[in-house]
């Protein structure tokens, strides 16, 4: 029972840092954390993107680029600041993917100071970092996408992308709606329920991590937007 208290206090505190360090940050800052030396994070408008350099390298706060002999700021994070205080789910990290060292891949570095980012020209998923020992690519969290001109990771239907077309059309079916709903369920609450975009007898739940699962309505029902319930079909503007 101790440790669970505990632990919830610390998954406080880890969820407002990421808040609090990307306070009043232009979005696309990223800024090393006060709690692991190997982690960063990404600011945005709402929920900071948290990344991990790959093993073995640290967050250099003097590059702010991921380093092997990186200078690990000493730890000055207050633990004594409200540790009681509720996590706020809007502002809880989203994890990105392990980020790779590309060191093949000099070209995308070229002339440029660690630290500097550079976008993937193949693609809009990911960006690199140049880093000493090379460029590092990293990827953004799922339902988000690299945006080309205001270079930070942000939710894939707002993202402006040189290199790829970024917006999944709706209705295209099938395959293309997973990733859809994903995008729907970015940065929503636990429990966030919505219309499916293009079957009125299904609905589709959040999970608060980003991702969807989908529901049927039971037969000679479909999902009313207004009352947010399944309802009798002629009840139901569809
Ligand atoms: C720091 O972050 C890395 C990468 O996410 C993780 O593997 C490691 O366990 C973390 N260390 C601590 C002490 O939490």
């Amino acid at each position: 029972m101790k440790l669970l208290v505990v632990l919830l206090a610390l998954g406080g505190i880890v969820g407002l840092h990421g808040f609090k360090i990307c306070d009043r940050m232009a979005p696309g800052t990223i800024m090393g954390s006060p709690t692991n030396c190997s982690e960063f994070y990404m600011c945005r408008n709402g929920r900071p993107v948290l990344f991990a350099c790959p093993e073995n390298m640290y967050f250099d706060v003097d590059t702010s680029a991921c380093g092997y002999e990186a200078f690990c700021a000493d730890n000055d994070v207050d633990f004594e600041q409200d540790p009681y205080e509720p996590p706020v789910p809007e502002y809880r990290p989203i994890e990105a993917n392990p980020s790779q060292l590309v060191p093949t891949q000099t070209s995308v570095c070229r002339g440029a100071a660690p630290g500097a980012v550079r976008t993937d020209t193949t693609g809009c998923s990911a960006f690199y970092q140049c880093t000493k020992a090379g460029p590092l690519r990293l990827e953004c969290p799922a339902g988000t996408l690299f945006d080309s001109n205001r270079l930070v990771c942000d939710a894939a239907d707002i993202v402006s992308c040189a290199y790829a077309p970024p917006k999944p059309s709706i209705g295209g079916g099938g395959t293309g709606s997973g990733n859809l709903l994903e995008i729907l369920c970015f940065g929503k609450k636990n429990g966030y329920k919505f219309a499916h975009p293009t079957n009125c007898a299904r609905y589709v739940v959040c999970n608060g991590r980003n991702k969807a699962q989908e529901f049927t309505c039971p037969t000679g029902t479909a999902y009313n937007k207004q009352r947010k319930i399944c309802d009798f079909t002629h009840n139901v503007e569809c």
